[in-house]
Protein backbone atom coordinates (compact mmCIF):
# COMPACT_ATOMS: atom_id res chain seq x y z
CA UNK A 1 0.00 0.00 0.00
CA UNK A 2 1.44 3.60 -1.07
CA UNK A 3 2.17 5.77 2.02
CA UNK A 4 -0.23 8.78 2.32
CA UNK A 5 1.28 11.85 0.67
CA UNK A 6 3.36 9.33 -1.99
CA UNK A 7 2.45 10.75 -5.37
CA UNK A 8 -0.35 7.49 -6.62
CA UNK A 9 0.74 4.72 -8.74
CA UNK A 10 5.10 5.86 -8.31
CA UNK A 11 6.67 3.33 -7.00
CA UNK A 12 9.32 3.77 -4.37
CA UNK A 13 12.86 2.64 -5.14
CA UNK A 14 14.66 -0.25 -3.26
CA UNK A 15 18.29 -0.45 -3.40
CA UNK A 16 19.43 -3.62 -1.36
CA UNK A 17 22.81 -5.05 -0.49
CA UNK A 18 23.33 -8.47 0.77
CA UNK A 19 26.68 -9.50 2.66
CA UNK A 20 27.19 -12.95 3.77
CA UNK A 21 25.80 -17.21 3.82
CA UNK A 22 22.80 -18.68 1.38
CA UNK A 23 20.10 -17.53 4.73
CA UNK A 24 21.22 -13.67 4.00
CA UNK A 25 20.06 -13.99 0.23
CA UNK A 26 17.21 -15.72 1.44
CA UNK A 27 16.35 -13.14 4.01
CA UNK A 28 16.92 -10.38 1.43
CA UNK A 29 14.59 -12.62 -0.93
CA UNK A 30 11.57 -12.07 2.16
CA UNK A 31 12.07 -8.81 2.47
CA UNK A 32 11.95 -7.28 -0.91
CA UNK A 33 9.01 -9.56 -1.61
CA UNK A 34 7.85 -7.83 1.55
CA UNK A 35 8.23 -4.49 0.59
CA UNK A 36 7.04 -5.16 -3.13
CA UNK A 37 3.54 -5.26 -1.37
CA UNK A 38 4.23 -1.99 0.10
CA UNK A 39 4.84 -0.23 -3.29
CA UNK A 40 8.25 -0.51 -3.80
CA UNK A 41 10.40 -1.51 -6.81
CA UNK A 42 13.86 -2.51 -6.49
CA UNK A 43 16.68 -0.65 -8.45
CA UNK A 44 20.56 -0.82 -9.04
CA UNK A 45 21.37 2.59 -8.72
CA UNK A 46 21.94 3.68 -5.20
CA UNK A 47 21.50 7.21 -5.86
CA UNK A 48 17.70 6.90 -7.15
CA UNK A 49 17.02 4.62 -3.94
CA UNK A 50 14.27 6.13 -1.47
CA UNK A 51 15.45 3.08 0.85
CA UNK A 52 19.08 1.92 0.96
CA UNK A 53 19.09 -1.44 3.00
CA UNK A 54 21.98 -4.23 3.69
CA UNK A 55 21.56 -7.03 4.65
CA UNK A 56 24.67 -7.62 6.78
CA UNK A 57 26.79 -10.40 8.58
CA UNK A 58 29.33 -11.27 11.31
CA UNK A 59 30.94 -14.31 11.34
CA UNK A 60 33.99 -12.68 10.47
CA UNK A 61 35.45 -8.57 11.04
CA UNK A 62 36.20 -8.64 7.23
CA UNK A 63 32.39 -8.61 6.50
CA UNK A 64 31.47 -6.15 8.94
CA UNK A 65 34.22 -3.45 7.97
CA UNK A 66 32.83 -3.75 4.09
CA UNK A 67 29.50 -2.63 6.16
CA UNK A 68 30.77 0.00 7.98
CA UNK A 69 32.70 1.57 4.91
CA UNK A 70 29.76 1.30 2.77
CA UNK A 71 27.41 3.06 5.21
CA UNK A 72 30.76 5.91 5.38
CA UNK A 73 30.55 6.13 1.51
CA UNK A 74 26.43 6.75 1.77
CA UNK A 75 26.59 9.38 4.21
CA UNK A 76 26.75 12.19 1.47
CA UNK A 77 23.91 10.77 0.09
CA UNK A 78 21.93 11.53 3.11
CA UNK A 79 23.30 14.88 3.99
CA UNK A 80 21.61 15.91 0.25
CA UNK A 81 18.78 13.78 0.44
CA UNK A 82 17.54 13.46 3.78
CA UNK A 83 14.33 12.07 2.98
CA UNK A 84 16.08 8.66 2.03
CA UNK A 85 15.85 5.99 4.37
CA UNK A 86 19.05 4.20 4.95
CA UNK A 87 18.69 0.39 7.27
CA UNK A 88 21.27 -2.30 8.38
CA UNK A 89 19.73 -5.64 8.25
CA UNK A 90 20.87 -8.91 9.93
CA UNK A 91 23.44 -10.26 11.79
CA UNK A 92 25.60 -6.83 12.56
CA UNK A 93 22.26 -5.52 13.78
CA UNK A 94 21.28 -7.96 16.20
CA UNK A 95 25.36 -7.68 17.30
CA UNK A 96 25.83 -4.35 17.61
CA UNK A 97 22.30 -3.10 17.93
CA UNK A 98 22.36 0.40 18.87
CA UNK A 99 26.22 1.02 18.35
CA UNK A 100 25.55 1.07 15.25
CA UNK A 101 23.53 4.18 15.01
CA UNK A 102 25.96 5.76 16.93
CA UNK A 103 28.77 4.74 14.57
CA UNK A 104 26.28 5.93 11.78
CA UNK A 105 24.03 8.95 12.82
CA UNK A 106 22.40 8.79 9.26
CA UNK A 107 21.45 4.96 9.63
CA UNK A 108 17.14 5.51 10.09
CA UNK A 109 16.80 1.27 11.42
CA UNK A 110 18.40 -1.23 12.46
CA UNK A 111 17.05 -4.41 12.46
CA UNK A 112 18.11 -8.15 13.73
CA UNK A 113 17.32 -11.53 11.35
CA UNK A 114 14.68 -12.72 13.86
CA UNK A 115 12.65 -9.34 13.46
CA UNK A 116 12.41 -9.06 9.49
CA UNK A 117 9.00 -8.88 9.65
CA UNK A 118 9.36 -5.41 10.90
CA UNK A 119 11.17 -3.71 8.34
CA UNK A 120 7.94 -2.16 6.26
CA UNK A 121 6.73 -0.86 9.38
CA UNK A 122 10.26 0.50 10.93
CA UNK A 123 10.76 1.92 7.21
CA UNK A 124 7.21 3.78 7.14
CA UNK A 125 8.58 5.14 10.31
CA UNK A 126 11.43 6.24 9.65
CA UNK A 127 10.07 9.26 8.10
CA UNK A 128 8.10 10.47 11.11
CA UNK A 129 9.65 12.74 13.61
CA UNK A 130 10.70 9.95 16.65
CA UNK A 131 10.62 6.90 14.88
CA UNK A 132 11.47 3.57 16.51
CA UNK A 133 14.81 2.85 14.90
CA UNK A 134 15.65 -0.61 16.45
CA UNK A 135 14.02 -4.00 16.11
CA UNK A 136 16.44 -7.15 17.46
CA UNK A 137 15.17 -10.43 19.39
CA UNK A 138 16.43 -11.26 22.83
CA UNK A 139 20.08 -12.05 23.71
CA UNK A 140 20.43 -15.86 24.67
CA UNK A 141 20.68 -14.85 28.16
CA UNK A 142 17.93 -12.52 28.44
CA UNK A 143 14.62 -14.43 29.82
CA UNK A 144 13.58 -18.13 29.23
CA UNK A 145 14.31 -20.13 26.44
CA UNK A 146 10.48 -19.80 25.06
CA UNK A 147 10.86 -16.20 24.96
CA UNK A 148 14.19 -16.00 23.71
CA UNK A 149 12.72 -17.95 20.88
CA UNK A 150 9.84 -16.20 20.42
CA UNK A 151 11.54 -13.19 19.77
CA UNK A 152 13.18 -14.65 16.36
CA UNK A 153 10.47 -14.63 14.49
CA UNK A 154 9.96 -17.01 11.50
CA UNK A 155 9.30 -15.49 8.39
CA UNK A 156 9.14 -17.47 5.38
CA UNK A 157 5.97 -16.04 4.46
CA UNK A 158 6.21 -13.96 0.90
CA UNK A 159 8.89 -15.09 -2.34
CA UNK A 160 10.62 -12.67 -4.56
CA UNK A 161 11.71 -14.52 -7.98
CA UNK A 162 13.64 -11.52 -9.18
CA UNK A 163 15.99 -12.24 -5.89
CA UNK A 164 17.22 -15.82 -6.70
CA UNK A 165 20.07 -16.73 -8.10
CA UNK A 166 18.50 -17.86 -11.33
CA UNK A 167 14.93 -18.19 -11.92
CA UNK A 168 14.77 -21.82 -11.52
CA UNK A 169 16.73 -21.81 -8.59
CA UNK A 170 15.45 -21.40 -4.74
CA UNK A 171 16.27 -21.46 -1.17
CA UNK A 172 14.45 -22.65 1.45
CA UNK A 173 14.88 -22.21 5.37
CA UNK A 174 14.27 -25.52 7.09
CA UNK A 175 15.96 -24.44 10.50
CA UNK A 176 16.62 -21.56 12.19
CA UNK A 177 19.51 -20.67 14.84
CA UNK A 178 22.00 -23.21 16.24
CA UNK A 179 22.53 -24.23 19.28
CA UNK A 180 25.97 -25.97 19.24
CA UNK A 181 28.02 -22.49 20.45
CA UNK A 182 31.31 -23.19 18.58
CA UNK A 183 33.46 -21.10 20.95
CA UNK A 184 34.59 -18.65 17.89
CA UNK A 185 30.97 -18.60 16.66
CA UNK A 186 28.85 -15.44 16.73
CA UNK A 187 25.98 -17.52 14.87
CA UNK A 188 24.27 -18.70 17.90
CA UNK A 189 23.69 -15.26 19.57
CA UNK A 190 22.90 -13.35 16.24
CA UNK A 191 20.56 -15.97 15.03
CA UNK A 192 19.15 -17.21 18.10
CA UNK A 193 18.01 -20.83 19.16
CA UNK A 194 17.63 -24.09 16.91
CA UNK A 195 13.95 -24.20 15.45
CA UNK A 196 12.91 -26.99 13.20
CA UNK A 197 10.01 -25.56 10.96
CA UNK A 198 7.05 -27.69 10.64
CA UNK A 199 7.05 -29.77 7.48
CA UNK A 200 4.09 -28.67 6.41
CA UNK A 201 5.20 -25.42 5.86
CA UNK A 202 8.36 -26.54 4.47
CA UNK A 203 6.82 -28.08 1.53
CA UNK A 204 4.09 -25.89 1.06
CA UNK A 205 6.93 -23.71 0.24
CA UNK A 206 8.80 -26.44 -1.82
CA UNK A 207 5.28 -26.68 -3.90
CA UNK A 208 4.85 -23.16 -4.58
CA UNK A 209 8.31 -22.48 -5.79
CA UNK A 210 7.47 -25.81 -8.32
CA UNK A 211 4.42 -24.32 -9.41
CA UNK A 212 6.56 -20.89 -10.15
CA UNK A 213 8.88 -22.91 -12.13
CA UNK A 214 12.04 -23.70 -9.57
CA UNK A 215 13.32 -27.11 -10.69
CA UNK A 216 16.31 -26.74 -8.11
CA UNK A 217 16.00 -26.24 -4.36
CA UNK A 218 18.49 -25.74 -1.96
CA UNK A 219 17.22 -26.46 2.07
CA UNK A 220 19.02 -24.09 4.14
CA UNK A 221 19.46 -24.34 8.01
CA UNK A 222 23.22 -23.53 9.92
CA UNK A 223 23.35 -27.28 10.82
CA UNK A 224 20.53 -28.45 8.27
CA UNK A 225 20.85 -32.25 9.25
CA UNK A 226 20.27 -31.79 12.78
CA UNK A 227 16.69 -31.32 11.87
CA UNK A 228 13.92 -32.86 14.22
CA UNK A 229 10.50 -31.99 14.20
CA UNK A 230 7.69 -33.58 16.17
CA UNK A 231 4.55 -33.20 14.49
CA UNK A 232 1.31 -32.87 16.36
CA UNK A 233 0.16 -36.55 15.39
CA UNK A 234 3.74 -37.51 17.60
CA UNK A 235 5.70 -38.56 13.90
CA UNK A 236 9.03 -37.42 14.41
CA UNK A 237 10.67 -36.30 11.10
CA UNK A 238 13.63 -35.85 10.10
CA UNK A 239 15.43 -34.12 7.29
CA UNK A 240 15.84 -37.64 5.35
CA UNK A 241 12.00 -37.52 5.57
CA UNK A 242 12.18 -33.94 4.12
CA UNK A 243 14.23 -35.21 1.50
CA UNK A 244 11.94 -37.69 0.41
CA UNK A 245 8.99 -35.55 0.13
CA UNK A 246 10.27 -32.89 -1.73
CA UNK A 247 11.82 -35.54 -4.23
CA UNK A 248 7.63 -36.32 -4.91
CA UNK A 249 7.02 -32.51 -6.30
CA UNK A 250 6.81 -32.67 -9.60
CA UNK A 251 9.19 -29.79 -11.84
CA UNK A 252 11.83 -30.44 -8.90
CA UNK A 253 14.71 -31.85 -10.83
CA UNK A 254 17.43 -31.50 -8.32
CA UNK A 255 17.66 -30.64 -4.22
CA UNK A 256 20.59 -29.63 -1.58
CA UNK A 257 21.07 -29.33 1.54
CA UNK A 258 23.76 -26.93 3.53
CA UNK A 259 25.22 -27.16 5.88
CA UNK A 260 26.12 -30.40 7.44
CA UNK A 261 27.46 -30.87 11.49
CA UNK A 262 29.97 -33.53 11.39
CA UNK A 263 28.30 -35.80 14.03
CA UNK A 264 24.61 -35.66 13.03
CA UNK A 265 25.56 -37.21 9.56
CA UNK A 266 23.10 -40.39 10.19
CA UNK A 267 22.84 -43.58 7.86
CA UNK A 268 18.65 -42.68 7.21
CA UNK A 269 20.08 -39.16 5.70
CA UNK A 270 23.19 -41.11 3.95
CA UNK A 271 20.96 -43.30 2.49
CA UNK A 272 18.18 -40.60 1.50
CA UNK A 273 21.24 -38.82 -0.79
CA UNK A 274 22.27 -42.60 -2.39
CA UNK A 275 18.57 -43.82 -3.09
CA UNK A 276 17.26 -40.39 -4.33
CA UNK A 277 18.26 -39.87 -7.57
CA UNK A 278 17.20 -35.99 -7.68
CA UNK A 279 18.87 -35.64 -4.52
CA UNK A 280 22.62 -34.17 -5.44
CA UNK A 281 25.57 -35.93 -4.19
CA UNK A 282 27.31 -33.59 -2.36
CA UNK A 283 27.57 -33.09 1.29
CA UNK A 284 29.21 -30.08 2.54
CA UNK A 285 31.00 -30.96 6.32
CA UNK A 286 33.00 -28.51 8.29
CA UNK A 287 35.16 -30.22 9.63
CA UNK A 288 37.17 -27.07 10.75
CA UNK A 289 40.24 -28.57 11.98
CA UNK A 290 42.79 -31.61 12.00
CA UNK A 291 43.76 -31.33 15.17
CA UNK A 292 42.19 -32.61 18.38
CA UNK A 293 43.43 -30.26 20.87
CA UNK A 294 42.18 -27.58 18.35
CA UNK A 295 38.72 -29.34 18.01
CA UNK A 296 38.23 -29.55 21.90
CA UNK A 297 38.90 -25.82 22.01
CA UNK A 298 36.61 -25.31 19.45
CA UNK A 299 33.86 -27.37 21.11
CA UNK A 300 33.26 -28.94 17.74
CA UNK A 301 32.36 -32.25 19.94
CA UNK A 302 33.99 -34.73 17.79
CA UNK A 303 37.88 -36.06 17.44
CA UNK A 304 39.64 -36.41 14.09
CA UNK A 305 39.03 -40.10 13.79
CA UNK A 306 35.68 -39.39 14.01
CA UNK A 307 35.44 -37.40 11.63
CA UNK A 308 37.14 -39.49 9.31
CA UNK A 309 34.65 -42.50 9.88
CA UNK A 310 32.09 -40.32 9.30
CA UNK A 311 33.62 -39.69 5.98
CA UNK A 312 34.26 -43.40 5.23
CA UNK A 313 30.85 -44.44 6.03
CA UNK A 314 29.82 -41.32 3.56
CA UNK A 315 31.57 -42.52 0.64
CA UNK A 316 31.19 -46.11 1.08
CA UNK A 317 27.23 -45.47 1.30
CA UNK A 318 26.81 -42.84 -1.43
CA UNK A 319 29.45 -43.99 -4.58
CA UNK A 320 30.59 -40.69 -6.45
CA UNK A 321 29.61 -38.81 -3.31
CA UNK A 322 31.81 -35.11 -3.42
CA UNK A 323 32.45 -33.98 0.40
CA UNK A 324 33.45 -30.45 1.29
CA UNK A 325 34.68 -29.03 3.92
CA UNK A 326 35.47 -25.25 5.91
CA UNK A 327 38.78 -24.91 7.91
CA UNK A 328 39.31 -22.19 10.58
CA UNK A 329 43.46 -21.66 10.34
CA UNK A 330 45.13 -19.79 13.23
CA UNK A 331 42.42 -20.40 15.94
CA UNK A 332 43.79 -18.98 19.56
CA UNK A 333 46.72 -21.74 20.53
CA UNK A 334 47.09 -23.39 16.75
CA UNK A 335 50.62 -24.22 16.77
CA UNK A 336 53.03 -25.02 14.05
CA UNK A 337 52.43 -28.41 15.29
CA UNK A 338 48.57 -28.58 15.14
CA UNK A 339 47.96 -26.52 11.69
CA UNK A 340 50.06 -29.31 10.27
CA UNK A 341 47.49 -31.84 11.32
CA UNK A 342 45.23 -29.65 9.73
CA UNK A 343 47.14 -30.00 6.29
CA UNK A 344 47.28 -33.66 6.57
CA UNK A 345 44.04 -34.14 7.23
CA UNK A 346 43.23 -31.94 3.89
CA UNK A 347 45.89 -34.60 1.87
CA UNK A 348 44.41 -37.35 3.54
CA UNK A 349 40.35 -36.17 2.76
CA UNK A 350 40.50 -35.16 -0.49
CA UNK A 351 37.68 -32.93 -0.46
CA UNK A 352 35.96 -31.61 -3.83
CA UNK A 353 37.09 -27.93 -2.63
CA UNK A 354 37.41 -26.55 1.10
CA UNK A 355 36.70 -22.95 2.11
CA UNK A 356 39.29 -21.24 4.32
CA UNK A 357 39.03 -18.97 6.89
CA UNK A 358 41.65 -16.81 9.14
CA UNK A 359 40.49 -16.97 12.37
CA UNK A 360 38.93 -13.73 13.55
CA UNK A 361 38.37 -12.92 17.09
CA UNK A 362 34.35 -12.12 17.92
CA UNK A 363 33.26 -10.41 20.93
CA UNK A 364 30.38 -12.17 23.06
CA UNK A 365 31.88 -15.71 22.20
CA UNK A 366 33.85 -17.83 24.48
CA UNK A 367 36.74 -17.98 22.95
CA UNK A 368 37.15 -14.54 22.92
CA UNK A 369 36.61 -14.01 26.58
CA UNK A 370 38.79 -17.37 27.09
CA UNK A 371 41.57 -17.68 25.18
CA UNK A 372 44.08 -15.15 23.59
CA UNK A 373 43.94 -14.60 19.46
CA UNK A 374 47.81 -15.32 19.52
CA UNK A 375 48.60 -16.54 15.77
CA UNK A 376 50.36 -13.35 14.56
CA UNK A 377 48.07 -12.00 11.18
CA UNK A 378 50.66 -12.43 8.98
CA UNK A 379 51.14 -16.36 10.01
CA UNK A 380 47.35 -16.80 9.68
CA UNK A 381 47.22 -15.35 5.88
CA UNK A 382 50.68 -17.87 5.38
CA UNK A 383 48.51 -20.75 6.90
CA UNK A 384 45.43 -19.80 5.22
CA UNK A 385 47.43 -19.26 1.71
CA UNK A 386 49.18 -22.90 1.97
CA UNK A 387 46.22 -24.84 2.79
CA UNK A 388 44.47 -23.58 0.08
CA UNK A 389 47.16 -24.36 -2.65
CA UNK A 390 47.76 -27.88 -0.89
CA UNK A 391 43.38 -28.01 -1.61
CA UNK A 392 43.96 -26.72 -4.92
CA UNK A 393 46.63 -29.59 -6.25
CA UNK A 394 43.90 -32.10 -5.09
CA UNK A 395 41.17 -30.28 -6.51
CA UNK A 396 42.57 -30.06 -9.57
CA UNK A 397 43.70 -33.73 -9.55
CA UNK A 398 40.52 -35.05 -8.68
CA UNK A 399 38.70 -32.98 -11.59
CA UNK A 400 41.00 -34.18 -13.99
CA UNK A 401 39.85 -37.78 -13.34
CA UNK A 402 36.30 -36.37 -15.37
CA UNK A 403 37.97 -35.71 -18.47
CA UNK A 404 36.43 -38.19 -20.51
CA UNK A 405 33.41 -38.33 -18.97
CA UNK A 406 29.83 -37.47 -19.40
CA UNK A 407 28.54 -35.17 -16.83
CA UNK A 408 24.33 -34.15 -16.17
CA UNK A 409 24.57 -30.67 -15.69
CA UNK A 410 21.44 -28.19 -14.85
CA UNK A 411 22.74 -25.15 -16.86
CA UNK A 412 22.40 -21.72 -14.65
CA UNK A 413 23.33 -19.22 -17.66
CA UNK A 414 26.17 -17.78 -19.40
CA UNK A 415 29.27 -18.36 -17.56
CA UNK A 416 30.84 -15.07 -15.87
CA UNK A 417 33.32 -15.00 -18.80
CA UNK A 418 31.80 -15.03 -21.66
CA UNK A 419 31.51 -12.21 -24.43
CA UNK A 420 28.88 -11.82 -26.94
CA UNK A 421 30.62 -12.60 -30.04
CA UNK A 422 29.80 -10.21 -32.83
CA UNK A 423 26.98 -11.18 -35.22
CA UNK A 424 25.86 -13.01 -32.44
CA UNK A 425 24.77 -16.85 -33.53
CA UNK A 426 22.68 -17.92 -30.22
CA UNK A 427 25.56 -20.23 -29.36
CA UNK A 428 26.96 -18.98 -25.85
CA UNK A 429 29.33 -20.16 -22.80
CA UNK A 430 27.08 -21.35 -20.64
CA UNK A 431 27.70 -22.49 -16.99
CA UNK A 432 25.85 -24.87 -14.68
CA UNK A 433 26.35 -27.67 -11.90
CA UNK A 434 26.73 -31.47 -12.34
CA UNK A 435 25.03 -33.36 -9.61
CA UNK A 436 27.88 -33.41 -7.03
CA UNK A 437 27.96 -29.76 -7.61
CA UNK A 438 30.85 -29.46 -10.07
CA UNK A 439 30.69 -26.35 -12.05
CA UNK A 440 30.77 -27.32 -16.03
CA UNK A 441 31.38 -24.43 -18.62
CA UNK A 442 30.09 -25.22 -22.37
CA UNK A 443 29.60 -23.51 -25.91
CA UNK A 444 25.59 -23.54 -26.30
CA UNK A 445 22.29 -22.00 -27.26
CA UNK A 446 20.85 -19.71 -24.67
CA UNK A 447 17.84 -21.33 -24.93
CA UNK A 448 19.41 -24.13 -22.63
CA UNK A 449 18.92 -22.81 -19.77
CA UNK A 450 17.40 -23.88 -16.96
CA UNK A 451 17.35 -27.73 -18.24
CA UNK A 452 19.41 -30.63 -17.59
CA UNK A 453 21.85 -31.27 -20.29
CA UNK A 454 24.76 -33.86 -20.67
CA UNK A 455 27.96 -32.59 -21.05
CA UNK A 456 30.96 -34.37 -22.33
CA UNK A 457 34.01 -33.58 -20.11
CA UNK A 458 37.51 -32.96 -22.11
CA UNK A 459 39.32 -30.24 -19.71
CA UNK A 460 39.28 -29.86 -16.16
CA UNK A 461 41.06 -26.83 -13.55
CA UNK A 462 40.74 -26.99 -10.41
CA UNK A 463 37.34 -25.41 -10.05
CA UNK A 464 35.57 -26.08 -12.98
CA UNK A 465 35.27 -29.14 -15.69
CA UNK A 466 35.02 -28.01 -19.52
CA UNK A 467 33.38 -30.09 -22.05
CA UNK A 468 31.04 -29.39 -24.78
CA UNK A 469 27.31 -30.93 -24.76
CA UNK A 470 26.88 -34.12 -26.02
CA UNK A 471 22.90 -33.94 -26.78
CA UNK A 472 20.45 -30.98 -26.38
CA UNK A 473 17.75 -33.71 -25.82
CA UNK A 474 16.40 -32.98 -22.14
CA UNK A 475 17.33 -35.80 -19.63
CA UNK A 476 14.71 -34.80 -17.17
CA UNK A 477 11.21 -33.83 -18.61
CA UNK A 478 10.94 -29.65 -17.00
CA UNK A 479 7.78 -29.12 -15.81
N1 LIG B 1 36.58 -16.69 12.34
C1 LIG B 1 36.85 -17.27 11.15
N2 LIG B 1 36.01 -18.11 10.55
C2 LIG B 1 34.84 -18.39 11.15
N3 LIG B 1 33.82 -19.18 10.78
C3 LIG B 1 32.86 -19.08 11.73
N4 LIG B 1 33.24 -18.25 12.70
C4 LIG B 1 34.49 -17.79 12.37
C5 LIG B 1 35.41 -16.93 12.98
N5 LIG B 1 35.17 -16.35 14.16
C6 LIG B 1 33.84 -20.00 9.57
C7 LIG B 1 33.62 -21.48 9.88
C8 LIG B 1 32.23 -21.71 9.38
C9 LIG B 1 32.13 -20.73 8.23
C10 LIG B 1 30.75 -20.38 7.81
O1 LIG B 1 32.78 -19.58 8.74
O2 LIG B 1 34.54 -22.24 9.13
O3 LIG B 1 32.00 -23.04 8.96
FE1 LIG C 1 28.55 -21.63 14.24
FE2 LIG C 1 29.17 -24.09 15.09
FE3 LIG C 1 26.57 -23.36 14.84
FE4 LIG C 1 28.08 -23.75 12.64
S1 LIG C 1 27.53 -25.32 14.17
S2 LIG C 1 26.68 -22.01 13.03
S3 LIG C 1 30.09 -23.02 13.30
S4 LIG C 1 28.06 -22.51 16.26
Amino acid sequence: MAEQGDPPHQKKKLYIETVGCQMNLLDSELVVARLRQDGYELTDDIQQADAILYNTCSVRQHAEDKVYSALGRIKRLKEKKPEVAIGVLGCMAQKDQDQILRRAPHVDIVVGPGQLGRVPELLARAKGDDPTRLAVSRARTDGSLETITASFETYDANREPAMRPTPFQAFIRVMMGCDKFCTYCIVPSVRGPEQSRPPVAILAEARLLADQGVKEITLLGQTVNSYRYRAPDGRIWRLSDILAKIHEIEGIERIKFITNFPNDMTDDLLQAVRDLPRVSRYLHVPAQSGCDEILKRMKRMYSVAAYEEMLARTRETIPGVAVSSDFIVGFCGETQESYEKTVRLVERSRFKNSFIFKYSAREGTRADRLYPDDVPELEKKRRNNELLAIQTAISLEDNREWIGRTVEVLVEGPSRTSVRREGWDGIDQLTGRTSCDRIAVFDGSERLVGRMVRVAIEDASAVTLFGRVETTEVVATPA
